[in-house]
């Protein structure tokens, strides 16, 4: 096991959290009189900052402990505040494997922290050389590894990333936004054998809940513990808390939902490899494409003149589209809007 305080600021270890009314005193009946909320209305109350019910929940689906769950403003907030327990700002580096989420770079750049790239191979793939390149680089404090990759699709090599949970010196994080759309098995499964890393899932993909900002991050009690103390007091709304739960009560229906998408994705897949426009269907285990097209650009707009908007990724990976999977009337629509170009 490592010792996860290397890897953490000594500022962060210290910091003594804010103690929230709610955080102190918590009941279904009595007078409350602690928290200066007013009397009146139906959303007066503050909501439980330790999220309970729904870690409850979660702990038993997932089958981990309360304490090793932290809930999250959506998965960006808890990535935001892993880079905050670990990074000193102008001093350390987090590192990504591109092309990847663009937020990693963003949250970089907020807490004024370096962003080293390391370039995935043409599949998008890791490689025994970049893995040794990882492990050796000086200053990293997090490695950021998204599994399903977005905007790629393929999940990563699993004995080269356990190369890497066990030779990083930092924190690794695994985000695992799409892993429902996926053969593979989620890492939370393993999170004992490694205890720098941390798993991020959300409710805004496979649980349909983007609008509710719900995200979820397993790891040790200790990480855990640490994102706790650093977090805002009422981080998660009481309404999107409910809504998180609700998610988790109808799995049957999502799980069918998730069935829909996977055969809508191999459905669109197939039909787009027939087109001479596309130049390459890349494999995915999301909920979302990429295809290479002669002309990104112009494939963009064309459908957006249709009425049809996906996302260029061009900067990332020349001429590339990436669309989501969506409802079957929807993807028909596509095919026949670029059947119809070809
Ligand atoms: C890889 C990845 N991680 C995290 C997120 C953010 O998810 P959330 O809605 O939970 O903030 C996204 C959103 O698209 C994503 O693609």
């Amino acid at each position: 096991m490592k010792d996860i305080q290397a890897y953490i600021r000594p500022g962060m270890l210290k910091l003594q959290a804010y103690s929230s009314a709610r955080n102190e005193f918590q009941a279904e009946n009595g007078i409350f009189l602690d928290a200066n909320e007013n009397p009146f209305g139906t959303l007066n109350r503050y909501p439980d900052p330790l999220q309970l019910e729904l870690k409850a929940r979660l702990a038993e689906i997932k089958n981990v402990k309360t304490s090793q769950l932290f809930i999250g403003n959506g998965s960006d907030e808890l990535i935001d505040l892993l880079i905050r327990i670990s990074c000193e700002p102008n001093q350390d580096k987090i590192g990504i494997l591109s092309p990847t989420y663009g937020m990693y770079k963003v949250l970089a750049d907020l807490n004024s922290v370096e962003l080293v790239d390391f370039r995935l191979n043409d599949e998008f793939q890791l490689t025994q050389e970049l893995v040794d390149a990882i492990c050796t680089t000086n200053d990293l404090k997090v490695l950021m590894i998204c599994s399903p990759n977005n905007p790629t699709g393929n999940c990563l090599d699993v004995q080269l990333l356990e190369q890497i949970f066990q030779r990083f010196k930092g924190l690794v994080l695994i985000d695992e936004a799409y892993i429902d759309f996926a053969e593979q098995e989620s890492w939370i499964a393993r999170l004992n054998e490694f205890s720098n890393c941390i798993v991020s899932q959300t409710f805004s993909k496979a649980f349909g809940l983007a609008n509710a900002r719900v995200g979820v991050a397993y790891g040790s009690e200790e990480l855990i513990g640490l994102l706790t103390k650093i977090k805002a007091p009422y981080n998660v709304s009481g309404l999107n808390q409910t809504a998180a739960l609700n998610a988790l009560n109808r799995m049957d229906e999502i799980q069918e939902e998730i069935a829909i998408i996977k055969a809508e994705r191999e459905n669109l897949i197939a039909e787009l490899s027939k087109l001479p426009l596309v130049k390459k269907m890349y494999p995915s285990e999301a909920n979302f494409i990429l295809l290479e097209v002669e002309n990104a650009e112009e494939i963009y707009n064309e459908l957006l003149s249709k009425g049809i908007v996906v996302r260029n990724r061009t900067k990332d990976v020349k001429n590339t589209i990436r669309i989501s999977i969506g409802t079957p009337a929807e993807n028909e629509q596509v095919i026949t809007a670029l059947k119809n170009r070809s």
